[in-house]
C-alpha cells in the first residue's frame, strides 16, 4: 500500500528517520556511558518500546500506572513510573506491575510515597522510589533545599527502597549553555550534599529531548529520559537538538474546502493535531508547501493560509507536528512507511490512559 492510499487524517512515521535516531541516540549513551530510558509518552505503543529496549536502552519510562501496565508487553526488564502515583485505586494496580517487572517511581512527598509503602508492605513486596529534585520547571519535585529532607524521610518508610535522584530539565528549551552548566551545577552539589548526609545515590535520572546530546555534562547524571527523540518534531528542530531530516514523524492530511480566497481548509484540526504551540507561528510546518501557513484550527478543520499556491481539494498535504507526544496520543494508529509505502501499523495501545 502507497501512503496516498490510506484513510486521512493519518500519522506516519518514516522508519529509516526513526532508526536513525534510535541508533544515534543508544551510541551516544553507550559512548557516555549512561543508562538510557527512554520515556515512552511519545509513542506509546509496545512494540515501538521494544525497538528502543534493542537499541540500547536497559528500561523504560511511563507517565501513569495504566501506560506502565500496557507498556509490560514490550516485555520491559525495567519501568520507571515518573510521576507521583497517588490514590487508593493506583495502588494495586501498580503493586500488579511491580510483580511482572522491576518497577521504580518518582515521588517528591512522603504523602505520595507512604501510600505505596503501604501498598508494598502489605503484598509483600519492595518498590522502588527515586527522591524527585525540582530543577528549574517547578512543576513537580521538592525544592533543592528540601532534596535531603526528602532523602531522610524516605528512607524511614519500608516497603520502598530508595535507589536516588530524579528529576526533569524541562525548562531548558534550546542549546542554552549557562542553563546547562547551571543546571549541572545544581545536580552535582545536591549529590555532594546528599552523600554528606550518608546517601549514595547509586541512580541520578534526568534528560529530555531538547537537551539530549549535552547529558553527558551534567555533573553525576547516570541515567537520561529522552521521549520525543524516537521521532522529533518541529518544536525539537526550534531546539536546535535536531534538523529537519531527523523528524520521523508527518501528518498526512486531505485538501477538503478551498472556498474562501487566500486560504485551504485540511481534515485535521485540534483533534488531529493538539494545540500545542511551538516557539514559532502557526500549529506545525506545511511540508509540501512552502511560504504556506498553518495558521488556525478548530476540532476537525486546519486553516491554511497560502500565497497564490492554493491546492484543489482531494489534495492530500503532509505536516510535521509542532508537538508529536500529543499528536500520537490523538491517533489510533501509527503508520510506519519507507518512502512513499506503508510498510507496517501499529496500534497505539498507550493512548487516551489517563490514570
Ligand atoms: C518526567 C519526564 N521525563 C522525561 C520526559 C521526556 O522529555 P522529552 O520528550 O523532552 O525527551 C518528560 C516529558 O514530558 C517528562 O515529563
Amino acid at each position: 500500500m502507497k501512503i496516498y492510499d490510506l484513510d486521512t487524517p493519518a500519522l506516519l512515521i518514516d522508519l529509516d528517520v526513526m532508526e536513525r535516531n534510535l541508533g544515534r541516540m543508544g551510541s551516544y549513551a553507550r559512548e557516555h556511558r549512561l543508562r538510557l530510558r527512554p520515556h515512552t509518552k511519545t509513542h506509546k505503543t509496545p512494540a515501538l518500546g521494544e525497538m528502543q529496549l534493542r537499541s540500547g536502552a536497559v528500561g523504560l519510562t511511563v507517565a501513569k500506572v495504566s501506560e506502565a501496565e500496557v507498556m509490560l508487553e514490550s516485555e520491559t526488564p525495567d519501568l520507571l513510573v515518573a510521576y507521583p502515583v497517588f490514590g487508593n485505586a493506583k495502588m494495586a494496580r501498580l503493586v500488579n506491575v511491580a510483580k511482572r517487572t522491576n518497577l521504580t517511581v518518582s515521588v517528591d512527598s512522603v504523602d505520595v510515597a507512604r501510600p505505596i509503602s503501604e501498598a508494598a508492605m502489605a503484598a509483600g513486596i519492595r518498590i522502588s522510589v527515586l527522591a524527585e529534585v525540582d530543577a528549574g520547571l517547578l512543576r513537580v519535585g521538592v525544592q533543592p533545599e528540601l532534596f535531603v529532607p526528602l532523602l531522610q524521610e524516605l528512607d524511614q518508610l519500608p516497603g520502598i527502597e530508595l535507589r536516588g535522584m530524579a528529576f526533569y530539565p524541562g525548562h531548558i528549551k534550546d542549546q542554552d549553555a549557562e542553563a546547562l552548566s547551571a543546571l549541572s551545577r545544581l545536580i552535582g552539589g545536591l549529590i555532594a550534599e546528599a552523600r554528606t548526609a550518608g546517601f549514595a545515590l547509586p541512580v541520578v535520572s534526568g534528560g529530555s529531548t531538547p537537551t539530549m546530546w549535552s547529558s553527558h555534562l551534567v555533573q553525576g547524571m547516570n541515567e537520561i529520559r529522552p521521549g520525543t527523540y524516537i521521532f522529533n518534531d518541529r518544536n525539537t528542530v526550534i531546539s536546535g537538538a535536531c534538523t529537519m531530516a531527523d523528524c520521523a514523524v508527518t501528518i498526512l492530511t486531505t485538501v477538503v474546502s478551498t472556498s474562501v480566497p487566500g486560504r485551504y481548509v485540511i481534515d485535521g484540526g485540534s483533534k488531529t493535531f493538539s494545540s500545542d504551540r511551538a516557539a514559532a507561528e502557526g500549529f506545525g510546518v506545511m511540508l509540501d508547501a512552502p511560504g504556506a501557513l498553518f495558521e488556525k484550527m478548530n476540532e476537525e478543520h486546519g486553516y491554511v493560509k497560502h500565497e497564490g499556491h492554493s491546492r484543489k481539494v482531494g489534495e492530500m498535504v503532509r505536516v510535521l507536528p509542532n508537538h508529536v507526544c500529543a499528536a500520537v496520543n490523538l491517533h489510533p494508529k501509527i503508520f510506519g512507511i519507507r518512502g512513499e509505502q506503508v510498510i507496517s501499523a501499529w496500534d497505539v495501545a498507550g493512548r487516551g490512559k489517563l490514570q
